[in-house]
């Protein structure tokens, strides 16, 4: 296999995990016990990705649309969530790991914001790798956060109508403190952004692959980063100027 050249590594990896449940109801299983085998893929992903060095890895673990699932599914989530960030937290500061979230977490349970809270707390001087999580995410909805917070400052007069460009809407995103992302990978055979990180995929380069969520291992990033590696990012230029 070619091996992997750790000059060409994404710089912002995002990973949209789906096929949880479809994995399960294959096993005649509900869907819930797919959720809980997706955590050890979340191990493994999260593992690789920092002994590549990989610097920065976000994981859309729950969307603003996911509020709609029935509400016990939406409990066993927040449980798996409370669940993993104390069994992992030794890990995290162990692999100099930095915990971020993203999105509404003021929407998310008490308990689920109290962990998150912790943990970001306790791992903000680790440099490694920033680990984002994307909880009560969507990419419209940031945008519109966005918008909102931007209008209020020109309200304000804090910020001047003209002087508005691309660096002051970044600032006012979620994900403020990331760069672009880089490589997309989604799970499951869909082929689709579903209101992830609209803004801050722009360039991003997408990789699908049919595996489920439960089934992603170490070959399976290993797959796609080689693949990214081959492509050739243009930024709208053409392929001789990159070349030059
Ligand atoms: C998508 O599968 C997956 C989710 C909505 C949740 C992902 C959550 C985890 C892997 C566990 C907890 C996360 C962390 C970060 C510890 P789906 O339910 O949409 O699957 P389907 O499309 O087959 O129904």
């Amino acid at each position: 296999m070619e091996p992997l050249q750790h000059d060409k590594l994404p710089r912002h990896l995002a990973i949209i995990m789906d096929g949880n449940g479809r994995w399960a109801n294959q096993r005649g299983k509900n869907r819930v016990f797919g959720h809980t085998k997706g955590i050890k893929s979340v191990q493994v992903a999260v593992e690789e990705a920092v002994r590549l060095g990989i610097p920065y890895l976000t994981l859309f673990a729950f969307s603003t649309e996911n509020w709609n699932r029935p509400t016990e599914e939406i409990g066993t989530l927040m449980e798996l969530l409370v669940r993993s960030l104390r069994n992992e937290f030794e890990k995290l500061l162990k692999n100099q790991i930095r915990l971020e979230a993203v999105g509404a977490i003021d929407r998310l349970p008490t308990l689920v914001q109290q962990e998150l809270k912790h943990v970001i707390e306790q791992t903000k001087n680790n440099d490694k790798m920033v680990l984002t999580l994307a909880l009560s995410y969507g990419g419209r909805e940031d945008l519109l956060q966005a918008v909102q917070q931007i209008a209020a400052g020109v309200k304000n007069n804090i910020i001047s109508p003209e002087k508005i460009d691309q660096s002051i809407i970044n600032k006012h995103l979620y994900t403020r403190k990331l760069p672009d992302i880089d490589l997309l990978i989604r799970t499951s055979g869909e082929q689709r952004i579903s209101n992830f990180m609209l803004w801050q995929a722009a360039y991003a380069e997408l990789y699908f692959t049919s595996v489920y969520w439960p089934d992603f291992r170490e070959v399976h990033l290993h797959d796609a980063l080689l693949n990214y590696q081959n492509r050739e990012r243009r930024f709208g230029k053409t392929s001789e100027q990159i070349k030059a």
